[in-house]
């Protein structure tokens, strides 16, 4: 599926832009930086698809991509968080409609939370768990840029990843190492979201 038609469809800079909500939806959510738009284009076998379409400062909308012909699947490219110098009030408008987005949308199959393997989960990445925790909505950890570090350190970010997600009740246990550079996991990410989304 992922090798076949894969489109951008719209940027929705508020709620009221979304699509019908006709078919399943992966969205990917981390801070800013994390990869989430490379992971998109490693998944989707693109160089830029994610990239192309999204103008650097419209970090406040949800940019979606189509898959499949007819479309049966769409992912959905959540803007950033934790960008240390966005205004408070931009905060507060992202905040309450990634919210929104994440308690309220019908068809949405799955999330991912990227996490960059460097640095581990930072608070802002605590926040959006809990938040999705208390909305219960399930979500899978992804572990982003595993190219950087060497295994012996890979193996210990890891184990900490793994035991703080299992105080989470709604987090997948079961963690996904990636990298966008050498696609590593890249292969077991597709089939979980084929899987998430009945397809
Ligand atoms: P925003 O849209 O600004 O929130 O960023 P993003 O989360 O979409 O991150 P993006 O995919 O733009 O990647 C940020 C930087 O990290 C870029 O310079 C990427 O080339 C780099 N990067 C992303 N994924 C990987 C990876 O798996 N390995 C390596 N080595 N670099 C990566
Ligand atoms: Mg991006």
């Amino acid at each position: 599926l992922f090798s076949g038609r894969v489109d951008f469809l719209l940027s929705a800079p508020q709620l009221k832009f979304l699509p019908e909500p006709t078919v399943p939806e992966i969205a990917f959510c981390g801070r800013s930086n994390v990869g989430k738009s490379s992971l998109l284009n490693a998944l989707t076998g693109r160089k830029s698809i994610a990239r192309a379409s999204v103008t650097p400062g419209r970090t406040q909308e949800l940019n979606y991509f189509e898959v499949g012909d007819p479309t049966v699947l769409r992912l959905v490219d959540m803007p950033g968080y934790g960008y240390a110098k966005a205004p408070l009030a931009v905060v507060d408008k992202w905040k309450k409609l990634v919210k929104t987005f994440l308690r309220g949308r019908q068809v949405l199959a799955r999330n991912l939370v990227l996490v960059d393997a460097r640095h581990g989960f930072k608070d802002v990445d605590r926040d959006m768990m809990q938040m999705l925790d208390g909305a219960a909505v399930g979500y899978r950890i992804v572990l982003t840029k595993a190219d950087k570090l060497k295994a012996s350190e890979l193996d210990r970010v890891i184990a900490a990843v793994e035991i703080e997600a299992r105080a989470h009740p709604a987090a997948y246990p079961a963690l996904h190492v990636t990298s966008a550079e050498t696609k590593h996991g890249i292969p077991e990410l597709r089939a979980a979201i084929l899987e998430d989304a009945n397809l």
